[in-house]
């Protein structure tokens, strides 16, 4: 399953970049979108085909993707498990508002038997449209259920950019364009070992933090006011790809536990195969009160859910969060394909050893350069935090963005993120081929040895 699903000839860069058949397009996109997208700026590409890892623009460049649409395609471009699921679908219904039909319960199901044990069985779904989506009906229901209204989030943390999730998002540039106000959140830092706002150990980090929440709950002369929930991603996504101190989720389970604070885990890009289990929090035996899910689990086509604990279902208001884009059965088809796969096959195993294999490479290049600062991440993702010095740990936010662009240059593609946009991060298909792993680890190294 994850071999010869690519173009065979990747990486091929066979034109100056963009080529002319690209820059065509390119033209007419900018005559008629919008200029506020960020993606072109960053990949000077139009694209003519996707398939497997690669994609390959107008002009027969052929681009190893090691980006995977930030975790929206986990099985790849074009992966033939989930066209045929797709297209058995499109010959029964394409859309329908909440009536059942066999691909929304097939669906349920699955996601069902896949969940933390203490959402599996006991839990209800409720279908949201994106990502943000599912972040702000997570707490809406947070905040409906405790009765209370201050959501803490993270910094570092990315929720989404819409209505009032947006506030819960860490980078004020975000909010600064937000039509209304975000309200009653508070950001407490994330533990975040290479670059925590306290000097302590790493491993009094995650304790520190639970120790601020527990104040925050318990003091009523804490600040923030009366405390409704808290939205945390396991494994920080944009804000650099962190793994927190492994004590750290159980901690917040115990003491959100202990103060019936609603907990959620905002498994958007961590979620569906990505760190190397199925959802996140399996790394760390901690089941969330409500999980976000989106990105890879309609295999490209959007959809996401909130699922949550049903005792939070009793007193639901009908209507309590609407969109009539719920449950694409498409969408739905595709994400039962994917998620038994991920349940029957050995792919997950495989994500961790060469995650692991990755994160040695990396290592070893980062011997050899002073610009690497720190490695970190499970599965397949993974971060490479770039600094100007490895004492000081000055964001290399310039030397990222020149690897980028030379990564591009030789048909190698690849993010950023991190505070200062100073992490390279490997999020590439979980069905990459060794290959392209191999070949885009020496593009990399070479990248780097350019500084
Ligand atoms: C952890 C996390 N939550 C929420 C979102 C928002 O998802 P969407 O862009 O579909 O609104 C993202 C997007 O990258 C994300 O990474």
């Amino acid at each position: 399953m994850y071999r010869n699903l690519s173009i065979e000839e990747a990486p091929l860069i066979k034109t100056k970049l963009p080529g002319p058949e690209s820059l065509k397009l390119i033209k007419e996109q900018e005559k008629y979108e919008t200029n506020s997208r960020t993606y072109t700026d960053i990949f000077k590409l139009a694209v003519k085909e996707a398939r497997g890892s690669t994609i390959e623009d107008m002009d027969g460049n052929i681009f190893i993707d090691w980006f995977a649409g930030i975790s929206v395609l986990n099985l790849g471009h074009n992966n033939p498990l989930v066209r045929k699921a797709v297209e058995e679908q499109l010959d029964k219904i394409i859309h329908i508002n909440e009536l059942p039909t066999e691909a929304r319960t097939n669906f349920m199901k699955t996601l069902n038997s896949t969940l933390p044990n203490g959402l599996k069985d006991k839990s209800k779904t409720m279908f949201t449209v994106t990502g943000a989506d599912a972040c702000e009906a997570a707490i809406s229901l947070a905040r409906h259920v405790s009765g209370k209204k201050t959501i803490v989030a993270f910094g570092g943390s990315y929720h989404g950019v819409a209505g009032d999730i947006v506030g819960a998002t860490s980078n004020h540039h975000y909010r600064d364009y937000a039509g209304i106000s975000p309200t009653n959140i508070y950001h407490l830092p994330f533990p975040y070992p290479y670059r925590f706002p306290i000097n302590i150990p790493d491993e009094d980090m995650g304790k520190a933090v639970v120790d601020q929440l527990e104040y925050l709950i318990k003091d009523p002369a804490a600040g923030p006011g009366s405390i409704g929930g808290v939205l945390v991603e396991p494994i920080q996504g944009e804000g650099g790809y962190i793994v927190p101190p492994d004590d750290f989720l159980p901690m917040l389970r115990e003491v959100t536990e202990k103060y019936s604070v609603p907990l959620i885990f905002d498994e958007v890009q961590t979620g569906v195969g990505r760190t190397g289990k199925i959802w996140a929090s399996e790394h760390y035996n901690v089941s969330p009160d409500i999980m976000c899910v989106s990105k890879s689990i309609g295999g490209g086509i959007p959809t996401s859910m909130i699922v949550y604990r049903d005792d939070y279902d009793k007193d639901l208001p009908k209507g309590f969060h609407l969109g009539t884009y719920r449950a694409n059965p498409l969408a739905l088809a595709a994400g039962n394909a994917i998620l038994n796969y991920l349940k029957t096959s050995d792919i997950l195993e495989r994500v961790t050893l060469k995650g692991e294999y990755i994160k040695k490479r990396l290592n070893e290049i980062s011997t050899e350069s002073d610009y690497i600062g720190d490695i970190r991440g499970k599965g397949f993702m993974i971060g490479a935090e770039l600094v100007k010095d490895k004492k000081t740990r000055e964001p290399g936010t310039d030397m990222a963005n020149n690897v980028k662009s030379y990564l591009f240059n030789h048909g190698l593609l690849m993010l950023t993120c991190g505070h200062y946009g100073n992490v390279m991060r490997y999020i590439a298909p979980l069905t990459i081929e060794d290959r392209l792993i191999d070949v885009g680890l020496s593009i990399f190294e070479k990248a780097i040895k350019n500084l």
